[in-house]
């Protein structure tokens, strides 16, 4: 299964993947990382990794329907059989969301559809939830929204921080993404029956 990782910062849960591939755990291929700006964590460690990367940056465009088409047809230039958005903070048009149909995933640090967006975590806090936890989904145009592959809780602890509790999400969150990588792959290595 060959995969593009999309990503917009640090990237921690694409290093999970990385790992992952480099221990023999997780059989993908990693065709390309990418993001939509310039400077990345997530791509500088990446190329570091020795992987093809790109940036399709969305400052460079005026329209968005532009950007989105450059960014659909780089996508599409590796001919991916899924597409992760890993830590990637920008929602895609129609024309990306029908290339890559049911190809598409998107992880998320709360329990979809509660608290969508790109504070999920500092929004659960506020809102004063005992559990929240991380998503993997398969993404459509909306923000954070789409049928839900994989959930797993994580407690709300008394005094949490954002940054705490982003941090255990995080890690619970990377072997979420990663397993739901190895079911996606198995399943299609399945024999039809
Ligand atoms: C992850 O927690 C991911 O779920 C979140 O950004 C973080 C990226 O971390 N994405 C969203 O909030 C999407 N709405 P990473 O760059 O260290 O992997």
């Amino acid at each position: 299964m060959r995969i593009v990782v999309l990503v917009s910062g640090t990237g921690s849960n694409l290093q999970a993947i990385i790992d992952a591939v480099a221990a023999g755990e997780l059989d993908v291929q990693i065709a390309a990382v990418g993001a939509d700006r310039k400077g990345t964590y997530g791509v500088e460690r990446s190329a570091a990794a020795g992987l093809e990367t790109f940036v399709v940056d969305f400052k460079d465009y005026t329209v968005r329907s532009e950007w989105n088409a450059a960014l659909t047809a780089k996508v599409l230039s590796y001919a991916p059989d899924l597409v992760v958005s890993s830590g990637f903070m920008r929602i895609v048009d129609e024309h990306f969301i029908a290339t890559f149909e049911n190809r598409y995933i998107n992880t998320h640090p709360a329990l979809l559809p509660a608290f969508p967006g790109a504070h999920g975590v500092r929004d659960a806090l506020a809102y004063g939830v005992k559990v929240t936890g991380c998503t993997v989904h398969y993404a459509d145009t909306g923000v954070d929204t789409g049928p839900i592959i994989a959930q797993e809780a994580v407690t709300v602890e008394p005094d949490d921080t954002e940054e705490a509790l982003h941090e255990r999400i995080k890690v619970v969150e990377r072997r979420l993404l990663v397993q739901t990588l190895k079911d996606l792959a198995a399943a299609r290595k399945a024999p039809v029956a």
